[in-house]
């Protein structure tokens, strides 16, 4: 199985609310059975389905080395949080990683970054590891604001984080205006922004820590048809797929690409 380790390219499918159960299940056998044989001592794969097919997803991924992630989480370990989820309950569901701050849950559910900064805290606390969702609206675009968006969401995400020893933390460069929207930033502009991205993260972190413990990777529209322009691109450490992750064998194209 490929170690976690921020050396390693990775990519991650998230099946956002698109699936039942039973579709879930059925996809997770699919994904087991095409991934038979592809190079995971190279690639980290993961997908991430519902919050509530995680524990018959993973049953269905058998022993295949595609790991799960889940979609969120919440910052308490414990208590009166209905409805919520706790960090726990999804490491004991075989989560490797959970997503924090997803774009469509700060538009949706009014995530701030004073929560994603508790999330990526609570999950810090457990062994799994998580992705940090940042990224400008279009208007921080066109008003040329997102340099100082995306350092200023790098902060406040993670101002004040420590990673210990070989902890890891992945944080997914997603321009808003680029998900789902069927346009994926072009790479010249994916290589700028990461690059400002590690600037924030050296601040924080310091170089080194930067660079062996925090893996920067790129999500909006990424699919099958545009994959050679990311698959190799300078300071991309791998990839965030929506759309393109909920069938085996466009997301094993992917996956192969990189
Ligand atoms: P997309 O979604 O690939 O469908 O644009 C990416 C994401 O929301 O993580």
């Amino acid at each position: 199985m490929s170690e976690q380790t921020a050396r390693n390219k990775i990519i991650i499918g998230n099946w956002k609310m698109k699936r039942s159960l039973s579709e879930s299940v059925k996809a997770a056998k699919e994904f087991a059975e095409k991934f038979k044989g592809f190079e995971f001592d190279k690639k980290e794969v993961v997908i991430c389905p519902g919050l509530v097919s995680l524990t018959i997803v993973k049953k269905a991924l058998g022993d295949s080395e595609i790991q799960m992630g889940a979609q969120d989480v919440f910052w308490e370990s414990s208590g009166s949080y209905t409805g919520e989820v706790s960090p726990r309950c999804l490491e004991e569901a075989g989560c490797t990683y959970v997503i924090v701050g997803h774009s469509e849950r700060r538009k949706y559910l009014l995530e701030n970054y004073a929560m994603i900064h508790q999330e990526a805290k609570a999950v810090l606390n457990t062994s799994m590891i998580p992705i940090v969702c940042i990224g400008e609206e279009a208007e921080d675009r066109k008003t040329d604001k997102r340099d100082f968006v995306l350092m200023n969401q790098v902060q406040q995400a993670l101002g004040g984080v420590d990673l210990v020893g070989d902890q890891q933390a992945i944080v997914a460069y997603e321009p808003v205006w680029a998900i789902g929207s069927g346009t994926a930033i072009e790479p010249e502009e994916a290589t700028y922004a990461h690059k400002i991205i590690k600037l924030a993260l050296n601040d924080l972190f310091g170089m080194k820590v930067a660079k062996n413990n925090i893996r920067v990777i790129y999500g909006g529209s990424v699919t099958n048809k545009n994959i050679k322009k990311f698959a190799n691109l300078e300071g991309v450490d791998g990839l965030l797929i929506g759309g393109a992750s909920l069938e085996a064998d466009e997301f094993y194209k992917i996956c192969k690409a990189v």
